[in-house]
């Protein structure tokens, strides 16, 4: 959460702190702002509350004197509402100083009440202002040496935190830290940048370094220091970015959702790539771990929600083709509950940013409890994957629309992949069924195009006409119900409609309750195909519900005829093997949920209260 921007170099910094921002917008947009250290020697500040279009009109309407040395952020509240006052950057040492920040400051508190005994005064009530006051103080303890007093600093500070500062006594210089929060390097020629993520600076140059924990880094226009908190030098590892701007564009889409909807059959096929041998699969990035996946008596696999639902999901094939059994846990719920842990388990986290606190903080917890952690991850260099023993990356392309959606069918199948690796290493796996699944695997992209082609009018359609509706239920049986669960938070996390997904089985168990005359409910049908008995007791499902007046949308196979008498509508997928139907019967959900945003006039990318990387617990 929050997005920050820092350049140093030769050319006016404002624009490309600006565009910086947009491309970092999904982190956090209730407030917005830049410090640019002016020709003139000054330090110019300019922060809104809203979105980052008020910033860009006020600049239009009065600018602010350019320089080559600036830092930009853009907000996700924590400490202190979303106004002008607590917006980013934060100055401290009369106007001089300015600091951006993401994540959290737990000991803000005892530093203010310090701080305030020296007579400091605050100007807002965010935790980023102690740091800048504390900064100032520092700054003069340490003879105007701004890194050592940045160290200093940032060795008071308790909690999450990335940090940026520069002051306008040194101009061409911009330092920063990370404990727990994002940070990477860009590196240009006669120019460097720092950003939250690549996408920051994926325009002007796609040479990265990742910077580790507690980690301090001056960048100059030719030069980039990074040292720990102690101040020692550390090396740092180089990355080329895999991806161009343009793939974080919306290229002529309506919507950044709308763009990554439709990427959907790319993401599978990209994370596919160079995994799939003669009819089985082999992950090279797993070479060398086989010892570990024969030795693994149990599977936790840790998340936040799609992508813990992408788990769920995952959960059915691990068991079924590795043999291996596995718990699917929330991340945040994991590690203060004392879970069982030994060598023998292995914990696998999904996560798209690869920053979600709970997600890193539980990852962290199961090492130092002896676990062996493996990531499933969208994002190069993130925080996550640095923290794990392996690394499987998904492929889906940067993910901008704060609802995710391409990379949730890209994590569904790096899990299956992984499966289908973890089974064949530990001889669960027949060759006929890996060459079966193997197959199945390869033709999910066409298939997605299909639905892409042939049902996203229809659906949208439907999502037109059912812009008034108030509450929206979702079925779904065995990997079903995670779909279920996953088009019931992206219906209510983009268009604010009451929305809730239930395994089909627990319907007469209490919230058969809710169904009233006309309540519209989408049923994830099974394979008849496949899943003969699943497929029949779903369908006895829909008749109970039916009896009592709702309203059913189906979502079912092609050619599934014995539904069709039940379902007010009916939403096709291409037939597909018994465990790969969530990856098709999620799409028109997607796609569903979009429609009905838009057809309410919101702004699908950007959902009221959301930020895309939740970097705070
Ligand atoms: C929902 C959504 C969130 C994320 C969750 C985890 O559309 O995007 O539920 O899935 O915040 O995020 P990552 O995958 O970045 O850890």
């Amino acid at each position: 959460m929050c997005g920050i921007v820092g350049y140093v170099g030769s050319r006016p910094s404002q624009n490309i702190l600006m565009s910086g921002l947009a491309r970092l917008e999904y982190r956090g947009y209730d407030s917005a702002g830049i410090a640019v250290i002016g020709e003139d020697g000054t330090l110019g500040m300019r922060k809104r509350a809203g979105k980052l279009s008020v910033l860009r009109d006020d600049l239009a309407r009065t600018p602010l004197p350019d320089g080559t040395t600036g830092i930009g952020h853009t907000r996700w509240a924590t400490h202190g509402g979303p106004t002008d006052r607590n917006a980013h950057p934060h100055l401290a040492d009369d106007g001089k100083l300015a600091v951006i920040h993401n994540g959290i400051i737990e000991n803000f508190a005892e530093l203010k009440a310090e701080l305030e005994s020296d007579g400091a005064v605050f100007a807002s009530e965010t935790d980023t202002e102690v740091a800048a006051q504390l900064l100032a103080r520092e700054y003069h303890r340490n003879g105007d040496d701004l890194e050592a007093a940045f160290r200093a600093t940032v060795n008071r500070l308790d909690g999450a935190f990335t940090l940026l500062a520069m002051h306008e006594d040194h101009p061409g210089l911009v330092v920063g830290a990370r404990r727990n929060s994002p940070l990477v390097i860009g590196l240009g020629e006669g120019e460097n940048f720092l950003g939250s993520d690549v996408a920051a600076f994926v325009e002007h140059t796609r040479s990265a370094l990742a910077i580790g924990q507690d980690q301090i880094v001056a960048i100059t226009p030719d030069g980039v220091r990074v040292t720990d908190f102690d101040g020692g030098e550390v090396e740092v590892e180089p990355f080329e970015v895999t991806w161009d701007a343009a793939a974080a564009e919306k290229g002529g889409w309506p919507s950044f959702m709308a763009k990554e909807v439709s990427e959907e059959p790319d993401a599978v096929a990209n994370t596919l790539r160079g995994r799939l041998r003669e009819n089985t699969v082999a992950i090279p990035e797993l070479d060398g771990l086989d010892e570990l996946f024969r030795g693994i008596h149990r599977i936790v696999v840790i998340a936040c929600g799609t992508a813990a639902y992408a788990g769920q999901v995952g959960k059915y094939a691990l068991e079924q083709w590795a043999r291996v059994p596995v718990d699917v846990e929330l991340a945040h719920e994991f590690r203060y509950r004392d879970p069982v842990l030994d060598a023998g388990t292995l914990v696998v986290s999904i996560s798209q940013s690869g920053e979600t606190m709970d997600t890193l903080m539980a990852v962290k917890y199961a090492r130092e409890r002896g676990a062996k952690t493996l990531s499933i991850c969208n994002t190069q260099g993130a925080t996550i994957p640095r923290e794990s023993d392996a690394i499987v990356y998904t492929h889906a392309g940067p993910e901008v629309a704060v609802a995710s959606t391409k990379a949730f069918v890209a994590q569904i199948t790096a899990l299956y992949l992984l499966a289908l690796h973890v089974g064949r290493v530990r001889g669960t796996l027949p060759a006929d069924v890996q060459a079966q699944q193997v197959a199945e695997l390869e033709a999910v992209p066409g298939k997605i195009s299909w639905i892409l082609e042939r049902e996203q009018e229809r659906v949208t359609q439907l999502a037109r006409w059912m812009a008034d509706t108030r509450s929206v239920l979702f079925l779904g049986r065995h990997v079903g119900f995670p779909i279920a669960l996953e088009g019931a938070l992206k219906l209510k996390e983009i268009s604010y409609i009451h929305a809730e997904g239930f395994a089909a089985g627990e319907l007469k168990h209490g919230p058969i309750a809710l169904i009233e005359p006309g309540q519209p409910v989408f049923v994830i049908v099974p394979s008849p195909v496949f899943s003969a008995q699943l497929h029949d007791k779903v369908v006895s499902n829909i008749q109970e519900i039916r009896a009592r007046g709702a309203r059913v949308i189906v979502v079912a196979e092609e050619g599934d005829a014995a539904v069709l008498p039940f379902a007010d509508e009916v939403l096709h997928i291409p037939l597909a093997g018994p465990l790969f139907e969530p990856l098709l019967a999620v799409v028109p959900l997607h796609i569903f949920a979009m429609g009905l945003a838009t057809a309410k006039g919101l702004d699908v990318d950007q959902p009221r209260n959301l930020a895309k990387s939740v970097t705070v617990e």
